[in-house]
């Protein structure tokens, strides 16, 4: 018995040791599984209001009446995720440009603020990596760094300064970008990521599935995925195809982004 209690004592110490978050359950009400999260090591960086705004992250500013169609979008994701226990989620497009990027930032964001859970963003579009731009992130070390030269993974991950979301951002696209997602260090990165917080969604911001096999090749890791449409721009048949591609996924929607009436702008 005691060797059992010094083994878990080793692991939990190696884990802390690994991750700059530790995090403690909240004392008193047990059935209260609110993680407190303190950053010892995270770096924190404050995001800048006008950049996200800019940038079409409306979520950030939860009175921003855009910011509402996000709000459904999280409780229907959520909700779906929960039932099945979910914890990975990738978010993906048929053509590239259909705001992937701008989708999973606000549904990050919304979960971080409006929920008891917690959040973390991963940018694996390792073509064209755009969250740390969209966060105004300084072009610091990343998920690159961490892939190509063995670094820490708690020296890349970032604090926006909002206690319940922690990103994980790329500055440099990487080379062999499917070979990448589906190597080893990759495998292994994302089952420590999801098995790291009992109350943590991850999101994968992938590549769009038709310019590269990147995406298709990743989803077999994740527990579900968010299909996001540009009105006007996605036609029918790539819709189609995408839906085909995704068939033995879990697909728990559709979103119609950039859609011009006047009233909304997103659609679950
Ligand atoms: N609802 C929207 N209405 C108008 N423009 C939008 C909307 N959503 C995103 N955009 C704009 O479309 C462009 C592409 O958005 P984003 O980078 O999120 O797309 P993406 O699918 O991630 O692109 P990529 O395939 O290059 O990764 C950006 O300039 C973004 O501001
Ligand atoms: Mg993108």
């Amino acid at each position: 018995m005691e060797r059992i209690k010094e083994a878990i004592s080793k692991a939990r110490a190696k884990q802390s040791k690994q991750t700059s978050l530790s995090s403690r359950a909240k004392l008193g009400n047990q059935a209260d599984e609110t993680e407190k999260i303190t950053y010892d090591q995270t770096k924190v960086v404050k995001l800048d209001t006008k950049h996200l705004e800019q940038n079409r992250i409306v979520t950030f500013d939860s009175e921003d009446p855009d910011s509402v169609a996000f709000d459904i979008l999280r409780t229907q994701v959520l909700s779906k995720m929960e039932e099945n226990n979910w914890k990975t989620i990738a978010i993906t497009s048929p053509s590239p440009d259909c705001g992937k990027t701008v989708v999973s930032l606000n549904l990050a964001l919304s979960i971080a603020k409006q929920t008891e859970k917690t959040a973390l963003i991963a940018d694996f579009d390792l073509r064209k990596p755009r969250v740390a731009n969209y966060l105004g992130l300084p072009q610091d070390k990343s998920l690159y760094d961490f892939l190509e030269h063995d670094m820490e993974l708690n020296q890349v991950l970032v604090n926006p300064g909002l206690p319940r979301l922690v990103v994980l951002p790329n500055t440099v696209p990487i080379r062999n970008a499917a070979e990448t997602l589906t190597s080893r260090k990759v495998r292994s990165l994302v089952e420590d990521l999801k098995n790291r917080y009992e109350s943590r969604i991850i999101i994968f911001d992938l590549p769009p599935l038709m310019a590269a096999d990147d995406a298709i090749a990743f989803i077999p890791q994740v527990d579900c995925v968010l299909l996001v449409v540009a009105s006007g721009e996605t036609t029918p048949a790539e819709v189609k195809e995408s839906r085909r591609q995704l068939q033995s996924c879990n697909l728990v929607g559709v979103v119609l982004n950039k859609a011009t009436e006047q009233l909304k702008h997103y659609y679950y």
